[in-house]
């Protein structure tokens, strides 16, 4: 397990809780099963606060694992290296990278990740972008893998899910959290205010000729 070092921003800690609390229903309810050297992504992940809770909730017995986290901002992948990196045990192999994650042939290159997390996926923002994101998540999946993601609010979550579905994802589970913090910038925004998990199906249907 990662040690808690405390966050630079107020609410931070108890965002993170809560997401902890939230992540661990969500997958009792879509059935995780934890491999015993689990590979994880973390897809745009900015500073990654969720890291620890993260590999806590997922593989809480593993000794070995892969987790890599992905954003575009060199400033947040610092700061995660700087946090993570240092306390992780040594056999756990962790890498945070700045990199695209829209280019489709680079995303080719990587394992298939057993559990792929996008946290905050700010869909609205660039919905071409973003399906490629969604189309590179679901490639890189592992057979039995499950993506989860979380929005902060309730029509950026029902776009994002309708756009997994329409590119196959099968939704296990969709939870509305009931304490999500109110962020007062925006009404109707709150972290982690959804989290949704996804399959992707073991014999996807064939389109007819
Ligand atoms: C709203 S922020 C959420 C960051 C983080 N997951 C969190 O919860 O704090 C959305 C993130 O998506 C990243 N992003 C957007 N497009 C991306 C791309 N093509 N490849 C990698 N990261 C991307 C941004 O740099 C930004 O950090």
């Amino acid at each position: 397990m990662l040690p808690a070092k405390p966050f630079s921003y107020p609410g931070i800690d108890g965002d993170i809780e809560r997401l902890s609390s939230l992540l661990a229903i969500a997958l009792r309810t879509a059935a995780w099963h934890p491999p015993e050297s689990p590979t994880i992504l973390n897809l745009a992940c900015g500073r990654a606060d969720e890291t620890g809770i993260l590999l806590k909730s997922l593989s809480p017995k593993a000794t070995r694992l892969f987790y890599l986290g992905i954003d575009l901002r060199a400033p947040e992948i610092n700061e995660a290296r700087a946090r993570w990196i240092p306390t992780a045990p040594y056999e756990w192999d962790l890498d945070f990278r700045v990199a695209d994650a829209s280019h489709t042939d680079r995303m080719k290159l990587l394992p298939p990740f057993d559990f792929i997390f996008v946290r905050h996926q700010n869909f609205w923002t660039d919905v071409s972008v973003w399906t490629e994101l969604y189309t590179n998540a679901l490639t890189a999946l592992a057979p039995n893998g499950l993506l989860a993601i979380t929005s902060y609010f309730d029509r950026e979550h029902e776009l994002a899910t309708a756009c997994l579905k329409q590119l196959g994802a099968t939704l296990l589970t969709s939870i509305r959290h009931p304490q999500s913090r109110a962020l007062p910038d925006v009404p109707g925004k709150s972290v982690d205010r959804h989290i949704a998990i996804f399959k992707i199906p073991q014999n996807p249907i064939q389109s007819l000729p």
